[in-house]
């Protein structure tokens, strides 16, 4: 496996994005000082990007999750790490580098309810969305991409190129 050569999406349009971004989550969550909740470990980047374009005083908490293919029939999700903050009546935005079968989205948010929150919404830099198993759509998209597997701007392989400041095809 190795990477293309040239990006699929360059460090510039996901720069553009990250603000026009920043600026609907500004719009839509004024006053209301969200929770942005992290998914490590793929959204840091992504995370630290987006939280300096916002005018809106945040809070930044973090998550863990994991995916299985044990001996169910489809990979089920594990939280690995929760965050020590209550969630209880605030407006979490869950920070995600990629919604691709979606089961992580749905883990989280399955999570994330039984401290109830004010709202949830996620809001991921892609949307794979031919591959999504479970019933989640993002409510805000950098860029949806077609099956492809990418890496970069901290989408890893193996464990590998999070630090591309660009997003690759691996082919
Ligand atoms: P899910 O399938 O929506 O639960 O996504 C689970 C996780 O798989 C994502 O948060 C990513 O970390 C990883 N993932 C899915 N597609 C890709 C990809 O194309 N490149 C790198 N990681 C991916």
């Amino acid at each position: 496996m190795k990477i293309s050569e040239r990006p699929l999406i360059a460090t510039a349009a996901i720069q553009e994005r990250i603000h026009e971004l920043a600026a609907q989550i500004d719009k839509d969550y004024k006053g209301k000082h969200p929770v942005l909740l992290i998914t490590l470990s793929g959204a840091f980047f992504f995370a630290a990007d987006l939280a300096r374009q916002l005018h809106e005083t945040v809070q930044i908490e973090f998550i863990r999750a994991q995916s299985y293919s044990g001996t169910q029939p489809g990979p089920t999700v594990r939280i690995t790490s929760a965050p020590e903050a209550s969630m209880t009546n605030r407006h979490v935005i869950l920070i995600e580098d990629i919604v691709d079968t979606g089961r992580t989205a749905t883990a989280i948010i399955k999570h994330l309810q039984t401290q109830r929150p004010a709202s949830i919404a996620v809001c991921a830099l892609l949307d794979k969305p031919s591959r999504r198993a479970a019933n989640s759509t993002p409510d805000y998209v950098g860029f949806t991409i077609e099956n492809h597997f990418v890496v970069g701007f901290g989408l890893d392989y193996d464990g590998l190129y999070r630090q591309l400041p660009a997003i690759y095809v691996m082919t």
